[in-house]
């Protein structure tokens, strides 16, 4: 009998996976019939797999006649691709491409326990070598991130989440009353596509006031936090085999939003200072990609900045080259002296940036509030997704967010919770001089990016630290490429107190002891 653990880990072979993949791509007519199929060579390096398995894949296709081969000139969709009787396409599968579900791919045989708490140490025996692999990582990556954080341990330096008692709850929940007495049939109504008009005047005059834009209502959509914005981004502007250019490390989600949509993701080296332009305009040239998606300002994992006349010089790539800059700003308001320089979309004339602020973090995650700000052009596309995906976001998180927004609670708040971060960061720092460990210290943001020494993995330390009641994110997580940050960790300080960063941090220094 099978062990809980083995069943855990029980996966699809790659070769079926990759054949699953191509099969449900011909069948949502991704691939037309007589179409050409990606050579075994690009498949293989766009997942990150053998060629043999791909090549595997490719000859189960042909025998089940929904492709066929042209001496020397590759793999071709039959004019009437075959009904398939004996493996029917996987439903779970085609429904995780559908809609981004990260549970079923390779687990499936497994849900219940999935859904349910599991074991201590779980999540990471799942970071196994094909994790880091770009495939696979389209479900596997954001769903082992999530097992992480539910893993339930008293010190989680894991989720890059504010405190909850650092948020207006009390504040919100008033609110919640006020919003009901002015709009009583609030809940009997839904909202515009597009979001509330007076939640988007109000959003607009403050975008004109603090970065002066020059923003109308029209220009601005509510979503459903900055993930929804960047899923629509995805499937606006990404269609399978397009190139997404990707700064590395990045957010682990918006990786396998773009892997969902099929995109060939390129990457750019996030480095303390932003980019090396010369190296980026380069990559642009030989790459073409149609988006780049960015998080410039307090940047997830390392809490960089992009410097401003960088910004300008993105602005100037993007409209010469022609591709689309996503700008994730989530965490754009929580630094801790300096303001930092304005968004990229400011300096944007020619409508290239689609600009993302999510304000779900610092007010609150519950309400899952976010603008995106573009031009007509844009905006016209992203209204028609987002009419597909949920009609509009619900109208009461809307109201009482603006009701929040609009009070002079809202600038103490964040004022506070700047203060309380920044002793956050620094008793971390402080905790962290004891280690030979290196990282730069960020001047906003929730996280610090830290680089081990060169032999130690950051998987292995994780291991040990689940043992101490310690979580953090393994680098492997927030790389797009397979190898290369295996030493590094994300160690976020806003989820937890003062104490608690300083007893948890003990710990996860006891557990890399015991590793040397
Ligand atoms: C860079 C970045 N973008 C987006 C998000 C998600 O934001 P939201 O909660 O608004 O969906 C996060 C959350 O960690 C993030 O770090």
């Amino acid at each position: 009998m099978k062990s809980k653990r083995s069943e855990f880990l029980t996966k699809e072979p790659l070769s079926q996976q990759v054949y699953d993949y191509v099969h449900l791509r011909i069948e949502r007519g991704d691939y037309a019939p007589n179409d050409r199929l990606p050579s075994v060579r690009s498949l293989a390096e766009q997942f990150g797999v053998h060629r043999l398995t791909v090549f595997k894949s490719y000859q189960q296709l042909v025998k089940d006649h929904f492709i066929y081969a042209k001496d020397r000139s590759g793999y071709y969709v039959c004019p009437h691709p075959a009904v398939k009787l004996t493996s029917q396409p996987d439903k779970t599968f085609t429904n995780a491409i559908d809609s981004g579900d990260v549970i079923h791919l390779h687990q499936k045989k497994n849900q219940e326990q999935i859904l349910t708490a599991q074991p201590l140490h779980s999540a990471a025996s799942q970071l196994t070598k094909e994790d880091s692999l770009p495939f696979l990582s389209l479900t596997r990556r954001t769903h082992v991130l999530s097992a992480l954080h539910q893993q339930d341990v008293q010190y989680q330096f894991s989720k890059a989440l504010i405190d909850p008692s650092l948020l207006p709850n009390t504040y919100m929940s008033e609110y919640v009353k006020q919003v009901f007495d002015m709009y009583p049939k609030l809940l009997g109504t839904y909202s515009t596509v597009q979001g509330d008009f007076q939640l988007r005047k109000v959003m607009a005059e403050y975008f004109n006031a603090r970065h002066h834009m020059s923003l109308s209502p029209e220009d601005i959509l509510v979503t459903s936090g900055a993930t929804q914005a960047i899923d629509l981004a995805a499937r606006m502007l990404i269609k399978p085999g397009d190139v997404v250019l990707v700064e590395r490390p990045t957010y682990s989600t918006a990786i396998d939003i773009f892997r969902q949509a099929g995109a060939r993701i390129v990457t750019v080296e996030m480095r303390p200072d932003g980019y090396d332009m010369e190296q980026l305009e380069h990559t642009i040239v030989e790459s073409r990609p149609r988006l780049m998606y960015v998080n410039p300002t307090y940047h997830n994992p390392t809490g960089y900045v992009l410097p401003e006349e960088k910004r300008k010089l993105l602005i100037e790539l993007a409209e010469q080259y022609q591709f689309i800059i996503a700008e994730d700003d989530t965490t754009y308001d929580m630094y801790f002296a300096d303001e930092p320089p304005p968004p990229i979309y400011s300096y944007d004339t020619e409508g290239v940036v689609m600009y993302i602020r999510s304000f779900s973090k610092y007010v609150a995650p519950g309400l899952r509030i976010a603008f995106v700000l573009c031009k007509p052009w844009l905006m016209k596309e992203a209204l028609t997704l987002k009419s597909l995906t949920d009609g509009g976001s619900p109208l009461l998180g809307q109201k009482i967010f603006e009701h929040y927004f609009t009070s002079s609670r809202m600038q103490t708040h964040m004022e506070k919770l700047r203060i309380a971060l920044s002793l956050r960061k620094e008793k971390m720092e402080q905790m962290l001089t004891a280690a030979d460990w290196q990282w730069i210290s960020p001047e906003g943001g929730l996280d610090l990016w830290v680089q081990l020494p060169a032999h130690m993995n950051a998987i292995a330390l994780l291991e040990k630290s689940l043992e101490q009641s310690v979580a953090f994110v393994p680098g492997p997580f927030c790389d797009p490429l397979p190898q290369g940050s295996e030493a590094y960790i994300r160690l976020s300080y806003c989820y937890t107190s003062e104490k608690q960063i300083e007893e948890g941090m003990e710990r996860l220094l006891i557990a890399y002891a015991n590793l040397l």
